[in-house]
């Protein structure tokens, strides 16, 4: 059976939906060993076995020292060697001092200021959505992808004018990071993507520094905490992970309202809810399915062994349905309370911008409801096939 599961999660069914795969794996206990030759390990998916491995400082994220061990080619692709100058695959106190840096830019106290702003343009983007009289609508493009788009531009200090050659650039950036194999056109494709990105933001920082204003690249530009690689590669990756992450949740949670009449008449009677409902969508429709990390000595995982060197496949999202962690987990219901999922990974890599996506999500929600209490799906949206950056690519809505 085991040779299977990652056959049949990376089949088109196991794409669409996950979810049986994820429950039938529940019935194997919270970790499955794969037979030798398999491109991981082991698939973890219980949730405490999830958090654990997530926090064992004896599993790394794919570092240079791991990639080097298959071949230095990656060194040619700027798109993974963006990656690799990144916090995402980055350890020890060089990342620690990286996250200290970008911890404080993103923090709670820091996203409480910036909740006016995100209201700002939430109400700006509602207007537009007011603009087309209740004729459907693509959420995606018109708000979900734009408000964060918007918002991370704002914190960062990106000029309007060069968000719209953004979208376009990130995802096909993003292409390298999808489970499964990807194609040497998609990875020439994000090479060009991480270049150009890099460039602008290269181009970005020198110009703050010979005049700097009030965003944080000017406050990255004027500090040496940061080589030049080391920022810009962080730059080009916190603007796409804070991007279509957060646009995912936003598409993910109005579809959930949208199919769930007393989930939206609750949220619509006590905005209030706001963060509950926001929390239960990144449990139950998570925009990140997956993590991956190497174990750097023999190890095991719930009696499972990990050779040193070898992957595991950490299925976050089935671990948000774990029967023994959750009553009913393939219910969706915003007044879960107790609701300890893992929609940010854990440990030494928890994202830096849950805070800003929390908010985003609780401000963007709450007050659509409140501006349109009758939205309706106007179309079904199109099958997902993605289990990183899980969202719907589009979402046709009536606004009423
Ligand atoms: C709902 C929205 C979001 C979701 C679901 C999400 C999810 C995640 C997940 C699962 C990880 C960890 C990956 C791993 O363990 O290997 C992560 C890391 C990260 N996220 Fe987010 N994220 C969101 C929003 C944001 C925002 C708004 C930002 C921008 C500030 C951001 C910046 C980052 C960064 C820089 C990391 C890398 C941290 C590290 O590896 O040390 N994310 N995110």
């Amino acid at each position: 059976m085991s040779t299977t599961w990652l056959g049949e999660l990376l089949s088109e069914d196991g794409r669409r939906d996950p979810y049986p795969v994820y429950a039938r794996l529940h019935e194997h206990g919270p970790v499955v060993g794969l037979p030798h030759g398999s491109k991981h390990a082991a698939i973890v998916h219980g949730h405490a076995a999830v958090g654990r491995v997530l926090r064992d400082p004896d599993f790394h994220v794919l570092d240079a020292e791991y990639l080097d061990r298959g071949s230095t080619r990656w060194r040619a692709h700027p798109a993974v060697r963006t990656m690799q100058h990144s916090l995402f695959n980055d350890s020890g106190d060089h990342l620690a001092r990286t996250r200290r840096v970008f911890g404080q830019a993103f923090g709670s106290t820091r996203v409480s200021a910036l909740e006016p702003m995100i209201t700002r343009i939430t109400d700006h983007l509602l207007d537009r959505l007011a603009d087309a009289g209740g004729a459907p609508v693509d959420f995606m493009t018109r708000f979900a992808l734009r408000l964060p788009s918007d918002v991370i531009g704002e914190v960062l200090g990106v000029p309007e004018r060069d968000r719209a050659a953004f979208p376009d650039r990130v995802r096909t950036f993003d292409a390298i990071l999808e489970l499964g194999q990807r194609s040497l056109r998609e990875l020439r494709a994000a090479d060009t993507a991480a270049e150009e990105l890099t460039s602008y933001f290269a181009g970005l920082v020198a110009a703050r520094r010979a005049a700097p204003e009030d965003d944080l690249i000017s406050v990255l530009a004027a500090s040496d905490a940061l080589s030049e690689p080391v920022l810009l590669a962080n730059l080009v990756v916190v603007f796409n992970a804070g991007f279509r992450t957060t646009a995912n949740l936003l598409g993910n949670g109005l579809h959930l309202l949208l199919t769930h009449p007393d989930a939206l008449d609750a949220l619509r009677a006590d905005p209030a809810t706001a963060s509950s409902c926001v929390e239960e969508v990144l449990r139950f429709d998570p925009p990140v399915h997956f993590a991956i990390r190497y174990a750097t000595k023999d190890t095991e995982v719930e009696g499972v062994e990990v050779p040193r060197g070898r992957t595991v496949l950490i299925l976050t999202a089935a671990a948000n349905r774990d029967p023994s962690r959750f009553a009913d987990p393939d219910r969706f219901d915003p007044s879960r309370t107790d609701n300890h999922h893992y929609a940010f990974s854990a440990g030494p890599h928890f994202c830096v911008g849950a805070a800003l996506g929390r908010a985003e999500g609780r401000i963007a929600l709450s007050r659509l409801v409140a501006r349109f209490p009758f939205p309706a799906l106007a179309a079904p949206p199109g099958p997902r096939h993605h289990f990183m950056l899980r969202g719907h690519d589009r979402l046709e809505v009536r606004f009423r």
